[in-house]
C-alpha cells in the first residue's frame, strides 16, 4: 500500500490532497465538535445496518478524525483489524490520540491517497462514510478500492444525496450566495464535492467500470447537528462546504460584506430546530454496497 509515515505533503502529492492538508485541515480540526459530535449522528442510523464479521480485516477509507475505524474495530473483535487510510495526516494525528484507540489494539492508521492506489486483495471488506465523493478520477480511487479487497469482498460508502435534500449544506451557500458571486469551478478545490455521487445512475456506473458488483443504493434520511447555537452554525457554514467555499473564494469583498452575511444567516438559522445542546437539520445519503467480483 502507498503508505507514508511522514505527513502527506511529499513532492508527488495532487493538488487536491495538498488542498485537503493546506487550507481544509485546519478548518475541520476547528469544527470537528460539529463534524464528528454533529454530521457523524447520521451514523447513527448506518452503523447498525453495516455488515461487519468478527475477524474481518477491514480498511476505511478518508477515515478523517478515525471515530469509524474504531467502531468497526469494536464489531470485528480481537481477531480482526482495521487501517483507517487518509491523505491527511494531521487527521491521523487525531485519530491516533483518541482515547478510544488505547483499547483499540487492532485498529491502525496510514497516511495515503487512495488515488495513488493501494496493496493488492488483503481486505474482508472496505467502507467509506463520505471518503469517496473527493476523488479526482472516481473511478481511479473507486478501482483501488476494489483491488485492496479480496475476491467477494464486500464495499460499503456513505455519500450525500441530492442537493435539494440536503439543506444542512445548501441552505447556508444560498444565503452566501446571494451576497457574493459563486466560486469559479477551475479554483482550486477539495475535488469533485460532496454531490459529486448523488447521481444514482452516474455513482452506479462508476462503480461498474471500477470493477464492482452486486451494486445497490439504499436511501438514509436522518437529522444532522451543524452547530451548538446560531453563532457556532454561522461560523462552521463560513469556514466549511459550499458557503465557506463562497465566502473564501471572495476575499475581500466577503470581508466587506460580513456583517449582512451573518445577519441572513441568523436569521436562516434562527428558524432551525433546536434540542439537544443544537441546531438540526435535515441531511439525506445513500448507503450504497457492492462487492469485489469472486
Ligand atoms: C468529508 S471527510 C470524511 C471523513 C470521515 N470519513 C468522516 O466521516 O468523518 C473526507 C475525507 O476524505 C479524505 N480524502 C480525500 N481525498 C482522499 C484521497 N484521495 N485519499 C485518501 N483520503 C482522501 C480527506 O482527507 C477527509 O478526511
Amino acid at each position: 500500500m502507498t503508505y507514508q509515515s511522514k505527513p502527506a505533503l511529499a513532492a508527488e502529492a495532487t493538488p487536491i490532497v495538498e488542498f485537503w492538508n493546506e487550507t481544509l485541515a485546519p478548518k475541520f480540526v476547528a469544527f470537528r465538535h460539529i463534524l464528528e459530535g454533529g454530521l457523524s449522528r447520521h451514523s447513527e442510523k448506518v452503523m447498525p445496518m453495516l455488515d461487519f464479521r468478527p475477524g474481518d480485516r477491514v480498511l476505511d477509507v478518508g477515515c478523517g478524525f478515525g471515530d469509524t475505524a474504531i467502531a468497526i474495530g469494536q464489531k470485528v473483535g480481537p481477531e480482526g483489524s482495521v487501517l483507517g487510510v487518509d491523505c491527511c495526516d494531521a487527521f491521523l494525528q487525531i485519530a491516533r490520540s483518541r482515547p478510544e484507540k488505547g483499547s483499540a489494539r487492532n485498529v491502525r492508521f496510514a497516511v495515503a491517497d487512495v488515488e495513488q492506489g493501494l496493496s493488492g486483495a488483503t481486505y474482508d471488506a472496505a467502507f467509506a462514510r463520505f471518503g469517496t465523493m473527493f476523488f479526482a478520477n472516481p473511478v481511479t480511487g473507486l478501482r483501488a478500492i476494489r483491488n485492496a479487497l479480496v475476491p467477494g469482498g464486500r464495499f460499503t460508502h456513505i455519500v450525500w444525496r441530492q442537493r435539494e435534500d440536503n439543506p444542512w449544506l445548501v441552505a447556508a451557500r444560498d444565503v452566501v450566495q446571494s451576497f457574493l458571486p459563486a466560486p469559479d469551478p477551475a479554483l482550486q478545490s477539495c475535488g469533485p464535492g460532496p454531490f459529486s455521487m448523488a447521481d444514482q445512475d452516474v455513482t452506479r456506473a462508476q462503480m461498474a467500470a471500477a470493477g464492482f458488483t452486486d451494486i445497490t443504493f439504499q436511501r438514509v434520511d436522518a437529522k444532522v447537528s451543524v452547530g451548538r447555537d446560531v453563532a457556532d452554525a454561522i461560523r462552521f457554514q463560513l469556514a466549511i462546504g459550499p458557503a465557506g467555499e463562497t465566502f473564501r473564494e471572495a476575499g475581500a469583498l466577503a470581508e466587506a460584506r460580513r456583517p449582512e452575511i451573518e445577519a441572513a444567516l441568523a436569521e436562516l438559522f434562527r428558524e432551525v430546530s433546536a434540542r439537544e445542546g443544537g441546531l438540526w437539520m435535515d441531511s439525506s445519503s445513500w448507503l450504497i454496497t457492492a462487492r469485489a467480483p469472486d
